[in-house]
C-alpha cells in the first residue's frame, strides 16, 4: 500500500469517480480495491451469456440528470442513446401507463376528462378524511389522490415494497405523490437522458484505465485494513455501519431478489418495466433488458426477463433502499460523529453516507469531495 498516495473501497460511481480525478487531474497514484469480482458498483452491467442481451445485475439503471457538469464529465467515457424511459403498471389485467397521469386517469374512470376536471375529480376525492391529520401511509395517500387511483395503484405496490399493510406504515414515507394533469407520460422530467452506448461497464473500464490507476478486485477492505498505514488517505464506499463494527447499531435497508429467466419468446411484454400494482401478484415488478437498447440487434426469438421482489435487508444480503426512520437517522448522526473523529478516512457513496443517490448524485457527490475533501490533503503531500 505505501507506493500508492490514495487508496479507494468500493468501484462504483462513487469511487472511480475520485479515482479518475486524482489520477488525471493531481498524477496521484490511486489504488482501488472491491470485494466483489468486478468494477461498477452497483451500475454494473453483464451481456447475458445466452442471448448477448445488456443485463444491469443490480436491477435497472436509467441514466437521467438535470446537471449539465454531470453529463458533460461523464461525455469523457461514453456516448449516450436516446433511450427515453416510460413505465406501465398492470392491474386487474390492464395496463396504465405511470405515473398517474391523465391518460392513467381517462383510462382508470373510463371517459374523456380535461386538465381541469382531472383535477377537480381527484381533488374531491382527496376530500375523504376531510381535513383530518393522516395516521399512517394509507391516509396520507388518500389525502393525496383519492381512494380509487391509491387502491389501483399504490396499495398493493406499497405493501409488496414494506411487505407491511399501508396502514401499518407512517405517513411520513411519502411527502408526494405525483399526478400529472397532461399525457406527457415520460418518467423523468431532467434535461439530460439515455442509456450509455456501449453499456456501463464500459464507462468504469475507462475511468479506470490509467497507468496511476491499480485496480484489485476480490478484496474485502477489512481483511486489508491493518495493512494499511495509519496515515494513508482513504476513501470508503463501503457501508459505515460496517466500518465501525456495528458499534452504534445496525442501520437498516430494504433488498431486492432478482428472478432472472429467459424466455424463447423474441418479447415478452413490449416494454422494459412493467409494475404489478396488485398484491395478488407477488413480485412488484418485471423487467425485460432487451428493450432498453432497440437500437441493438439482439435474437428475435429469445428474451430475458427479470421479476423482483422487495424485502427487508439482513446483514448478509445487499442493501439497497435506505429505509431511515428516525431511529436509522439517529443511529446515522452517531456514525457520522464517529467517522469525523477518523482523520485519514473519507466516507462517501450511498453506502457510506446511508443515503439514496441516483447515479448522477453519487457522481456529483464525488466531484464535490474531490475538490474540497482531497485536492488540498493530496496537494501537500
Ligand atoms: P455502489 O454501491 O455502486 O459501490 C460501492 C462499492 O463498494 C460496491 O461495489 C461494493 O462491493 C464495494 N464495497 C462495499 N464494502 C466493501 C468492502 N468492505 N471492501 C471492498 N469493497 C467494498 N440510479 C440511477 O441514477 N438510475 C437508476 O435507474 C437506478 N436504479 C437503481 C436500482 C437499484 C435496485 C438500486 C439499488 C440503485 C439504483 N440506482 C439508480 C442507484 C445507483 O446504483 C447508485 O447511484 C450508485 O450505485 C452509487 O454509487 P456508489 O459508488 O455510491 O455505490
Amino acid at each position: 500500500f505505501s507506493q500508492f498516495d490514495l487508496v479507494i473501497v468500493g468501484a462504483g460511481f462513487f469511487g472511480a469517480t475520485i479515482a479518475e480525478r486524482a489520477a488525471k487531474t493531481l498524477g496521484k497514484k490511486v489504488l482501488i480495491i472491491d470485494r466483489r469480482d468486478h468494477i461498477g458498483g452497483n451500475a454494473y452491467s453483464e451481456n447475458d451469456k445466452e442471448t448477448g442481451i445488456e443485463v444491469h445485475r443490480y436491477g435497472a439503471h436509467l441514466f437521467h440528470t438535470p446537471n449539465k457538469l454531470v453529463w458533460d464529465y461523464l461525455a469523457n467515457f461514453t456516448t449516450f442513446t436516446s433511450y427515453q424511459h416510460r413505465v406501465f403498471a398492470s392491474h386487474r389485467n390492464s395496463v396504465y401507463s405511470m405515473p398517474i397521469n391523465l391518460g392513467t386517469i381517462c383510462q382508470f374512470f373510463g371517459r374523456q376528462f380535461t386538465p381541469d376536471e382531472a383535477r377537480a375529480l381527484v381533488a374531491s376525492q382527496a376530500q375523504e378524511l376531510g381535513g383530518k391529520e393522516p395516521d399512517n401511509l394509507e391516509e396520507k395517500a388518500i389525502s393525496l389522490i383519492g381512494r380509487p387511483l391509491y387502491d389501483a395503484f399504490i396499495r398493493g405496490y406499497t405493501a409488496k415494497q414494506w411487505q407491511t399493510d399501508p396502514t401499518a406504515l407512517p405517513a411520513s414515507i411519502i411527502t408526494r405523490l405525483p399526478v400529472r394533469y397532461n399525457f406527457n407520460n415520460r418518467y423523468f422530467s431532467d434535461a439530460y437522458e439515455g442509456l450509455p452506448t456501449d453499456g456501463y461497464t464500459a464507462i468504469f473500464d475507462k475511468m479506470l484505465e490509467h497507468r496511476n490507476i491499480e485496480v484489485s478486485l476480490g478484496i474485502d477492505y477489512f481483511a486489508v485494513k491493518n495493512a494499511i498505514p495509519a496515515d494513508k488517505l482513504v476513501v470508503f464506499t463501503g457501508p459505515i455501519d460496517r466500518y465501525f463494527d456495528y458499534r452504534a447499531g445496525e442501520l437498516n435497508w430494504r433488498t431486492i431478489d432478482f428472478e432472472k429467466e429467459v424466455l424463447p419468446v423474441g418479447d415478452f411484454q413490449g416494454t422494459a418495466v412493467m409494475n404489478y400494482s396488485d398484491e395478488a401478484v407477488p413480485y412488484t415488478r418485471i423487467l425485460e433488458f432487451r428493450h432498453f437498447n432497440p437500437e441493438r440487434q439482439y435474437p428475435d426469438d429469445k428474451t430475458v426477463i427479470v421479476r423482483e421482489y422487495s424485502r427487508f435487508a439482513g446483514r448478509d444480503d445487499e442493501p439497497y433502499y435506505p429505509i431511515d426512520t428516525s431511529d436509522d437517522k439517529k443511529t446515522y448522526q452517531a456514525y457520522k460523529k464517529l467517522a469525523e473523529a477518523e482523520t485519514n478516512v473519507i466516507f462517501g457513496g450511498r453506502l457510506g453516507t446511508y443515503r439514496y443517490l441516483d447515479m448522477h448524485q453519487a457522481i456529483a457527490a464525488a466531484i464535490k469531495t474531490f475538490e474540497t475533501d482531497i485536492t488540498p490533503r493530496l496537494s501537500q503531500s
